[in-house]
């Protein structure tokens, strides 16, 4: 028996977009930090078994952390995802986790780690954007990337649109990094992802117009 557990914030559209996609998988479970999450809403309706475990009550971080891992003891999964889950993971926990932690970032790492990317690509005059899917380390959003889609820039975007255009490419490559990994085709040398059996293109960078 396969478990997954989704970890999420708010809206949780990569979350949807996991649950959508059947993947090779016995159980889905999601947890939330927060009571009001969206997603958690979208995951019920959909049956999925959802727990929340608010980050209110714990005093502090390594608290949180304990009652977290705990909770995951329980359940055992073979792999946790990060679909907007906004906290920072202590230490001890990713060590915990280390190779089953996925998360997803809006930009194409390591440029642009941390919150507002959109916004600060287009302050910098960024001709290329995009999002990557990595396996969590203690450095945040730095760790052994999976899957990257990398999108255009255009002279006139906005925050929005800009956001929205790298979402879209978010919601193909997360179920397609978490299948790989599901599949036991993902292998791991030094800071390197490899993918068993894929083709050059895909192995690596996920570009959309190559897909086409
Ligand atoms: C996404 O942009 C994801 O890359 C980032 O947080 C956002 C979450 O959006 N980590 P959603 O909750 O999945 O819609």
């Amino acid at each position: 028996m396969s478990t997954l557990v989704i970890l999420i914030s708010g809206r949780g559209s990569n979350m949807l977009a996991l649950l959508e996609a059947k993947l090779p998988v016995d159980n889905i479970f999601v947890i939330s930090n927060n009571p009001n999450a969206e997603g958690l809403k979208t995951a019920a309706k959909m049956g999925i078994q959802t727990i929340c475990i608010d980050h209110r009550i714990f005093p502090n971080r390594s608290a949180y952390d304990t009652a977290l891992a705990d909770e995951m003891d329980r359940l055992k999964p073979d792999l946790i995802a990060l679909a907007g889950f906004m906290r920072i993971l202590t230490d001890d926990f990713v060590l915990r986790y280390q190779y089953r932690l996925m998360n997803i970032h809006p930009s194409l790492l390591p440029a642009f780690p941390g919150l507002y990317t959109h916004r600060r690509v287009l302050k910098e005059g960024v001709k290329i954007h995009g999002c990557t899917v990595h396996f969590v380390t203690p450095t945040v959003d730095h760790g052994p990337i999976v899957i990257q889609a990398a999108v255009p820039v255009f002279a006139h975007d906005t925050d929005k649109a800009l956001a929205e255009r790298v979402l879209q490419q978010e919601h193909q490559i997360y179920p397609q990094a978490v299948r790989w990994f599901l599949q036991g085709r993902l292998n791991f040398s030094d800071n390197m992802v490899t993918i068993s059996d894929a083709t050059t293109h895909n192995s690596v960078i996920y570009s959309p117009e190559l897909q086409k």
